[in-house]
This record gives C-alpha cells, structure tokens and sequence, in this order.
C-alpha cells in the first residue's frame, strides 16, 4: 500500500515505538535518578488512546510497533492493549521491550496475545552487580523471566545490555557467552544523554561499539553480517553458534541515515527522533477530536516534515535533552 509516512530526508517511517508508561520497577543508574517522580494519570495517555494511535500509524502504512515503557509489563491492561493492537490487519510485526521482572508470570500471555519478539534488557549476570545499575533489581527473577519466554516459542527473544566502563564492560564476553548457551542474540548499546541521572559519569564511563568488539574478538569469530532487523543494531555472527551480536552505536557509528522510526511518549507526544525535542502532541489532537481517525491521521502525515536529519549527542556536554528514556521509550 501507498505510505504516506516519508520524511524530507526520504527516509520511509513504518516502525512505530510506543512507551505506555514512564512507571518502572527498576532504577537503572543509565535511564533515570534515584529519585525519580513519575507523571500524574491524567497526563499519560488512555489505553484506547494509544490503540488508536497504533491503528491511524497502520492505516497509514507502518507495519512494525514495539511496545517499551517505563517498563510497560507493570502497565495494567498492557496486555489486552498488545492483544488489540497484534490482531491490526497490515501490521507485520507486534514486539516488546521489557526489563524482564514481569516476564515469568505473563510469557504465554504475551505470545497468545500475538507478540513476536521480544527484547529483554540484561546489563550484568552477576547479582550484585545488576542490582547496582538497575538499583533496585532482581537478577534472578529477571533470568527466570527470560527462560519463561524462551519456553514460548516466540520468532526472537533478544538481549540488551547497555555497556559502561567500571561497572559490567568486562562482562561482554560472558554474556554473549549465556545468549550463546541459550541460542539468543545480544546487542550492546552505547549510553546515550538522555535526562540528567545522578551518581554517575556519563562521559567517563563511556565504552565504545569498538572496544567492545576487540574484547569479544579474544574468544569469539565474529562475521559481519547484512542481516538487519529494522533497528540500529549492526550485526555480526558468532561463528559456530545461533548468536548474533549487534552493536548499536549512537556515538560511534551514527546510523541516522536510514532511521525508519518515530516514537509515541507515554504523555501522547509523537516524537520524532530521539535526540532531538521536534514533536507533535497528539493527545491534545486526540482530546480536541475524540473518535475523528482522519483528523489523527492528518496529524500524523503532517508530523513527517517535523523530523529532523540527525541527532547530536555529546556525552561532555550538559545533557540538551531533559526528558528520560522512561517517558521516551527506549
Ligand atoms: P529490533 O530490531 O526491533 O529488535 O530493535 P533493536 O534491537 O535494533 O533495538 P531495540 O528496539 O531493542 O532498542 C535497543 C536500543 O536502541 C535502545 O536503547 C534504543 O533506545 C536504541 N534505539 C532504537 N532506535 C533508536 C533511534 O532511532 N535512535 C537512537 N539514538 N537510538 C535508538
Ligand atoms: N542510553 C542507552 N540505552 C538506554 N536504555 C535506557 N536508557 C538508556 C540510555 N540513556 C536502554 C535500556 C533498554 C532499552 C529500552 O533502552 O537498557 O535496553
Ligand atoms: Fe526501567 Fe528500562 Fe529505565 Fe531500566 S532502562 S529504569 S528497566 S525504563
């Protein structure tokens, strides 16, 4: 079908990422402070709002949304809304982004619901240490949760590990060894300035895509591969295994040039690149038209021109960009 979602760059956006909650039962040191204060009920938008959203964002041709939060698992009714939206004729692919606590109790769920994959975030395979990045986590319940999804049969069960220098760097090879063990793939993410977060350096703690490369290179043969799933994510094969390793590289390798996505904040503000503030507020459009899929759509289509080419993310700079990544959607 004819998509309508093309931006001045010529990118073709057709991959919708949602965050349904800025709420999180984790801390993690990278997302968010200690003291982090979540926003009021009524700014955050209705579970029917969001599906009508995601329904406009298929109409208009997007074939790919991806559920993130917050953590959206501690969501009520997150299900049934990921049952709604999976069932949209056109969409090719429902996912999930999730931190994995919530995950033994609702796995089957998820997949009855018509979720296909799944990314967990994993930093450390050590206690302690997991629960010094996430602050208040749970590593066992979470590779619990992990094992209860991969039970499912989903198409993928992917990791994410957000790497920082002091605190889990030299753990990369281990735990691309367990994604190994368990037939997963493993993307290693570089932090990037989103939201001021206390106790912790941003610039100093930087690892890159590289380095993490050369240290896995000692154990591992890693093969470039084309192999993309429409995210960031540049992928290698480890040789003898099921495992792919990606890297998704902001600083490094700026991958801007073929981004194909926009996001939908858990406040209704559609944002259209992660590293820049351009947005349309679609809950006031909602609010002003209840039941008008056409004035949303219009919204919609009219946003495209509003995405900016790149981001800019400096690490020693102050952060420019004060929303965090739980109200954003990672
Ligand atoms: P899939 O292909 O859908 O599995 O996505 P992915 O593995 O490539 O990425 P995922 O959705 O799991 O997101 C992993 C990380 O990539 C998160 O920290 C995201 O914030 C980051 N990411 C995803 N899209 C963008 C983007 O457009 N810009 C930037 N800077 N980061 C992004
Ligand atoms: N930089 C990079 N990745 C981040 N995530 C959360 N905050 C940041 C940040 N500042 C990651 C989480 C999760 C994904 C959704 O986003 O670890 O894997
Ligand atoms: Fe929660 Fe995800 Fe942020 Fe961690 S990165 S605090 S799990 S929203």
């Amino acid at each position: 079908n004819a998509n309508p979602l093309i931006d001045r760059y010529g990118r073709r956006v057709h991959y919708l990422r949602v965050s349904i909650t800025d709420r999180c039962d984790f801390r993690c040191i990278y997302c968010m402070g200690e003291e982090m204060e979540f926003l009021p009920r009524a700014q955050i938008l209705t579970l029917e709002e969001i599906a009508a959203v995601c329904r406009a964002f298929v109409a208009l041709g997007a074939d790919k949304i991806r559920i993130t939060g917050g953590e959206p698992l501690v969501r009520k009714g997150a299900v049934d809304l990921m049952r709604d939206i999976g069932g949209l004729p056109g969409l090719r692919e429902l996912a999930l982004t999730t931190n994995g606590s919530q995950l033994e109790g609702c796995a089957a769920d998820l997949k009855a619901a018509g979720v296909k994959r799944i990314n967990v975030s994993l930093d450390s395979l050590d206690a302690g240490r997991f629960r010094q990045m996430t602050r208040i986590g749970d590593l066992g319940r979470v590779l619990r949760g992990i094992d209860a999804a991969l039970e499912q049969d989903f198409d993928k069960v992917k990791l994410n590990t957000v790497v920082l220098k002091g605190r889990n760097h030299d753990e990369v090879c281990d735990l691309v060894a367990y994604a190994v063990a368990k037939r997963m793939d493993i993307s290693f993410i570089e932090e990037m300035p989103l939201g001021v977060v206390d106790g912790h350096d941003r610039a100093e703690e930087y690892y890159s895509s590289d380095a993490i490369h050369r240290d896995l290179d000692k154990h591992f043969s890693l093969l470039p591969t084309p192999e993309n799933t429409g995210g960031p994510s540049r992928y290698f094969r480890v040789v003898g295994t099921a495992t792919r390793v990606g890297f998704i590289s902001p600083h490094s390798h700026n991958f801007c040039g073929t981004c194909n996505r926009v996001r939908l904040t858990a406040e209704g503000r559609l944002l259209l690149c992660l590293g820049n503030e351009h947005s349309v507020d679609l809950k006031r459009v909602l609010r002003a038209n209840p039941g008008d899929a056409a004035k949303l759509r219009q919204a919609i289509v009219e946003s495209m021109h509003l995405k900016p080419e790149r981001h800019h993310f400096d690490l020693k700079a102050e952060p420019v960009i004060f929303r965090h990544m739980n109200a954003t959607g990672g």
